[in-house]
């Protein structure tokens, strides 16, 4: 675990390929720079930020003070600390498909490393298209830019693959040129502060890890629903879908940390077999009963927060005739002791109602009403991960007054009665990478154990149709996701919202 003082942070050379992207103007640099304002980076730092744009340092670092100051947690950087961070900020002109560039960057390296009289830890950032990412290996493998398997490490963004096979494909490839410890591959939900104190909520209490199973839980469900839509990455979004979007990566990772049986250390190998364990319980849904189980949607035009805004068809470089969903809904179970029975129901979906991120653990009814003029509502724990970030327990108490009367109350955890401002999710994951701590990030089985889960609804998917677009934007999605959940008697959180309201009188 990583505390200050033990921080082995040495000299550092950072390599963002993608350097001009939106990735590192948004995400990357700024969190790099929020670790150097804590005191997290080497005071021997390169940050390289590699494209093919005619930049020198100069113009680069004015591009990029730029992000900082609209998109940095810590908003507009001061003169001083910003004076410093930039003297480590350096743009490298190249070509991701000639091996020269390669060579060019080794010579560059190297010079710096000499400079300090040290070898520094290198990190390669594959912030690129999917297709460029074997020549980029290939090319870092071949020209000995990574071959220090203890120091040097390369991040990979997903989509880690587009099914099963390719990702299988993938991982060989990887495998071939790196070895596995060097491999990072990144699912920033991984690093929120709110998905990560779910091992903590779970492990480091006696409370909670008792009713945790079949016994006490009536279902559970995930939701990531975003009020955005497909912004400018149509041309990516049209062959990917919500399914390879959000489900085979961030929610089912979720599932993971809700759903895993505890860990005996917190060794990143122990977490993340047991998160592997989950993947393999997932009951895989037979290809002809996918339409029991799953839900797609696309979204028509609408109204989100009083803007009109155009349906997913219409957006700049979709299929005018796209069968692409932006919306899923998974009904699985898990096939173990602790969870047989329990439904999991996943969801997520571009322009919904509210950008609105939770987990709701739903508790059973009590087995014998002592207050049989009440309606007692069910103990529910829910997890608000974004950007509400709280949890929050129901539970059932008395009215003041002089009549029993009873009334559902909350006892609520609130992430901003926290002192320290949040992290964002990229910085601790940065962080992990650098001090070499693959916890938070994906093994190569647990990829593919996740695609193997989703297989028969991307196959029943490609070959069915359904009749797009189905939900307005600016709703809860399409009508067929509300009977999917239905059927069994539960409520999507958001119902559960208004029922919260209800039994509350307000
Ligand atoms: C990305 C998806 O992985 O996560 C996007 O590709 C999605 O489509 C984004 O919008 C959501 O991330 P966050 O952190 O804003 O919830």
């Amino acid at each position: 675990m990583k505390t200050k003082t033990e921080n082995t942070n040495g000299p550092t050379i950072i390599i963002v390929f993608g350097g001009t992207g939106d990735l590192a103007k948004r995400k990357l640099i700024p969190a790099f720079y929020n670790l150097f304002l804590e005191g997290w980076m080497s005071d021997n730092l390169a940050i390289y930020g590699l494209g093919r744009t005619a930049l020198n340092d100069e113009s680069y670092q004015k591009n990029l003070y730029k992000g900082l100051s609209e998109f940095s947690r810590s908003g507009k950087p001061d003169p001083e600390n910003w004076g410093k961070f930039k003297k480590s900020l350096h743009y490298f002109p190249s070509n991701i498909e000639d091996e020269k560039s390669y060579k060019a960057l080794r010579s560059e390296i190297e010079k710096v490393e000499k400079a300090w009289g040290q070898r520094a830890n290198r990190l390669f950032y594959l912030s690129v298209a999917p297709k460029f990412i074997e020549t980029a290996c290939r090319n870092i493998s071949a020209n000995g830019l990574a071959e220090d398997q203890e120091r040097d490490r390369i991040i990979i963004e997903k989509p880690f693959g587009y099914d099963k096979d390719s990702a299988i494909a993938l991982n060989n490839m990887l495998d071939e040129v790196f070895s596995e410890k060097q491999i990072y591959r990144i699912d920033h939900y991984l690093g929120k502060e709110t998905v990560q104190n779910i091992l903590a909520f779970r492990f480091a209490n006696s409370l909670f890890e008792p009713l945790w199973n079949r016994s006490f839980i009536d279902y559970i469900q995930i939701t990531v629903a975003e009020d955005v839509g497909v912004e400018d990455r149509g041309g990516y979004y049209d062959g990917a879908g919500a399914l390879r979007d959000m489900i085979q990566n961030h929610l089912l990772q979720i599932l993971c940390m809700i759903a895993m049986e505890p860990p005996v250390t917190f060794e990143a190998e122990e977490i993340r077999n047991r998160k592997v364990d989950v993947l393999k319980a997932i009951r895989r849904i037979p290809f002809d009963d996918v339409h029991h189980y799953a839900v797609r949607g696309q979204y028509a035009s609408g109204w989100i927060k009083g803007k009109e805004v155009v349906g997913y068809r219409d957006e700049p470089d979709t299929d005018k005739h796209s069968s692409t969903e932006t919306f899923a809904a998974i009904k699985f179970y898990l096939d173990n002791w602790r969870w047989q029975g329990v439904p999991f129901y996943l969801r997520t979906g571009k322009r919904m109602l509210e950008k609105a991120s939770s987990i709701t653990i739903q508790f059973r009814t009590i087995p014998h009403n002592t207050f049989p003029m009440e309606s007692l509502t069910p103990n529910r724990l829910t997890i608000h991960i974004q950007p509400q970030m709280d949890i929050k327990l129901r539970f059932m108490t008395k009215k003041p007054g002089l009549e029993m009367n009873l009334n559902s109350s909350e006892m609520i955890f609130n992430y901003d009665s926290c002192s320290t401002q949040t992290p964002e999710a990229y910085e601790t994951l940065l962080l992990d990478a650098m001090l070499g701590d693959t916890t938070l990030f994906m093994r190569s089985d647990q990829v593919e154990e996740a695609w193997d889960v989703l297989a028969s609804i991307q196959q029943a998917w490609e070959q069915g149709e359904d009749d797009f677009p189905n939900y307005v934007a600016g709703s809860w999605g399409p009508e067929k996701a509300e009977v999917l959940i239905a059927r069994e008697g539960h409520f999507w959180s958001m119902d559960i919202k208004k029922q919260d309201k209800k039994d509350k009188g307000c």
